[in-house]
Order: structure tokens, then C-alpha cells, then sequence
């Protein structure tokens, strides 16, 4: 069964272009209308006002968070609040030392280099990478065996930005070498609120407080979710309605799309369920968990876990994964008596 693309933070339509033309029109451009993760804002205003205020580039920053988020948003800000021109790559597509150095020997003063899953540069490339970040230097070697030789050039300073969906894969020496690293958390359901307003008002829409309230609460803490149901209850209320959308057509519209109360899809549901109902609660291993609905153990620890253990719906013990009470009690189900089968959360963070 494949996941709902509806609630998958990393799923890009390919077909259908309009989205994403629409998606353009919504990423934020400056850090002012960049909406929540205040202190993030604040600390990264900060450094790019030192920046700008000494004309230098800024010390290379880095982004690490669930997909959807705004890492590649953010990206796209720090050059724009440099005024700097912005490289776009990502990990895997710079295979070779050599893709590494021609891309950083085009860049100007003060260029700003976005490495996009940076997790995932191969390990060669990294060492290439280090002496550029920290001394402006790239050394280069010419040729094989004993022939070979290395030549060393010097760069413009430069911005690196870096993202990241995995922290835990950065390796110490890169992590050492970024200036900063900002963390992403999901978003309160009042700044989703403010998103689901501002992309309703740049796409035409109207929608009451009461309407973009709950699809914030069910947008999964994520902006780019907030966005993509925003756009199937317009579509609900387009077809089913006047196109106006209030509390009333949001909660039917997102039920229509298989969305519940809490933003758990079906997929959430049956991993949930499958826990409960067939292992009793857990706990049971990743890779049981990802077989018993069908998805990748990837996509199960990345994506999907990480929304249930924030909102408190299951835990990772080192014994395996196990269901809370609130999942219990979420599903309509009746949670065993003892409570180390179903505990309770008293925290929602990892
Ligand atoms: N703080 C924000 N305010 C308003 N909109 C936001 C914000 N953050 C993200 N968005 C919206 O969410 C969408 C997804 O953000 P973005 O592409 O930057 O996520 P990402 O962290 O790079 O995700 P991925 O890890 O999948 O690459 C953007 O197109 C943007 O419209
Ligand atoms: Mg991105």
C-alpha cells in the first residue's frame, strides 16, 4: 500500500506541475515573512546582519530537520539577506572530488553554495570540501599513480549552506566546520495557523480563522503539508461548495481525504492499529513495524515515527517500539490494564 501522498512531507508531484508552480509562489523570500521558529530567526538574523554590516560572506550555516519544514526555504533567504547570488546542489549529485571542485572554483565573493542532503556527499568529496570551508583552499589531484599530482587553488570566501534531514549521519568533522547549526522544529499549530492564512491570501482563497485552524492541527506540525491540504480543501470546497472555507469545510474536506482529527493518515493508522491489535502494544522492531504496512523501514524511522512519537502516540524504548496510552485510546481501543504495555507520555519530545 503506498503511503498518501497527501501526508507525505517528502513527496513532490511530478506530473502534476501546477502545484509546484503555486508551491514557488509560497516560500517565503526574506526572513521577515518567514513565519515561526523564532529563536532560529532570531539567532540567523543576527549572523547575516554581522555579514552584511562587515560586507563579508557569513560563516557557512547549516539546517537540519524533518522534511518540509523550510531548510530549502531558508537557503533561499540567507541569499537573498546577502544579497548574494545562490548555487543550488545536493549530496548525491556530486559523485567525484572533481564535480566538488569545478562547482566551487565558479563561485564569486560572497557566493552563497546550497548542498541540499549534505548527509549524503560521499566521503572523498567531504574531504575535498573541508579545507575550501575553512581555509578557502582546494587541492586537486591531477592524474593517477605515480604520475599524479596535486594542485592547489585558492577560492573566493563564500557561504556554505547546508541541509540536512539526518544530523545523526553528519560526521564531526563537517558538523565542526559550519559556523552554526540551526535545528528545525515542527511548527506550533498557531504559526501553521498563519501559514495556512498567508498562502490562502496569495493563492485567492477565503477562509475563516476557524477553517485554517484546523488544518493547521492537521498538517503534522509541517508548512509544506499545511500547504498541501490547504490546497485538496480548497479543491473540497470548489467543488462541494461556494469555494469559501470555513470550519465546517475543512473538517468535512479533510475527512473526505482520509485525514483525522490529530493529521494522521491511514498509514499512521494502520501502523498504529497493527501495533496495538496484533503485537499487543509492542514492543516490536522497526523493520516487523515497517513490513506490517508495507513501507520501507526508511520511510517508517523518518518519516512517519517521528510525528507519532512527537505527538505522544508511541515510543522508542531500546526493546523496540510500543504504543502509548493516547494511541489506545486514539484508535477507540481499549489499552491494557498494566500500564507498562500502554505507558503514558508525560513528555512529547524524543
Ligand atoms: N516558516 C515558513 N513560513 C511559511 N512557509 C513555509 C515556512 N517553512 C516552509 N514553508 C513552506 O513549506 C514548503 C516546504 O519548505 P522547504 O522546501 O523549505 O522544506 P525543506 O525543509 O527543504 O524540506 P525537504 O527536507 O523535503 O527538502 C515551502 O515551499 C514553503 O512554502
Ligand atoms: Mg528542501
Amino acid at each position: 500500500m503506498p503511503r498518501d501522498e497527501l501526508l507525505d512531507p517528502g513527496a513532490v508531484p511530478e506530473l502534476d506541475l501546477d502545484p509546484q508552480i503555486e508551491e514557488a509562489k509560497l516560500r517565503p523570500r526574506s526572513l521577515e515573512e518567514f513565519v515561526g521558529q523564532r529563536e532560529l530567526k532570531e539567532r540567523l538574523g543576527i549572523i547575516l546582519e554581522a555579514a552584511r554590516g562587515r560586507q563579508q560572506a557569513s560563516d557557512h550555516l547549516l539546517f537540519a530537520g524533518p522534511p518540509g519544514l523550510g531548510k530549502t526555504t531558508l537557503a533561499g533567504i540567507v541569499a537573498n539577506e546577502l544579497a548574494a547570488h545562490l548555487h543550488i546542489t545536493s549530496g548525491p549529485a556530486i559523485e567525484r572530488a572533481g564535480d566538488l571542485a569545478s562547482i566551487l572554483t565558479k563561485l564569486d565573493d560572497g557566493d552563497v553554495l546550497f548542498i541540499d542532503e549534505i548527509h549524503r556527499l560521499p566521503r572523498v568529496v567531504e574531504e575535498v570540501l573541508y579545507p575550501a570551508m575553512e581555509d578557502l583552499q582546494l587541492d586537486v589531484m591531477l592524474g593517477k599513480g605515480p604520475a599524479a599530482r596535486s594542485i592547489r587553488f585558492d577560492l573566493e570566501p563564500f557561504t556554505l549552506v547546508g541541509a540536512t534531514t539526518r544530523t545523526g549521519l553528519i560526521t564531526g568533522p563537517l558538523r565542526d566546520r559550519f559556523g552554526f547549526a540551526f535545528r528545525l522544529d515542527y511548527y506550533e499549530a498557531e504559526d501553521l495557523e498563519r501559514i495556512v492564512t498567508r498562502a490562502a491570501g496569495l493563492f485567492g482563497i477565503e477562509i475563516d480563522a476557524d477553517g485554517a485552524a484546523e488544518i493547521a492541527t492537521r498538517s503534522r506540525g509541517t508548512p509544506r503539508i499545511a500547504n498541501r491540504l490547504l490546497r485538496r480543501v480548497r479543491d473540497y470546497a470548489e467543488v462541494r461548495g461556494d469555494g469559501r472555507i470555513d470550519h465546517a469545510t475543512a473538517v468535512d474536506g479533510l475527512a473526505k481525504f482520509g485525514i483525522d482529527e490529530r493529521g494522521l493518515d491511514k498509514v499512521d493508522r494502520i501502523l498504529l492499529s497493527n501495533l496495538c491489535e496484533r503485537f499487543g502494544g509492542g514492543p516490536v522492531g522497526l523493520s516487523t513495524m515497517a513490513i506490517s504496512v508495507g513501507e520501507p523501514t526508511e520511510t517508517v524511522e523518518e518519516v512517519i515515527e517521528p510525528f507519532l512519537i512527537q505527538q505522544g502516540l508511541l515510543l522508542r524504548t531500546p526493546r523496540g517500539r510500543v504504543a502509548t496510552r493516547a494511541a489506545w485510546q486514539h484508535l477507540g481501543l481499549a489499552a491494557p490494564a498494566d500500564s507498562s504495555s500502554a505507558p503514558e507520555v508525560t513528555t512529547l519530545f524524543e
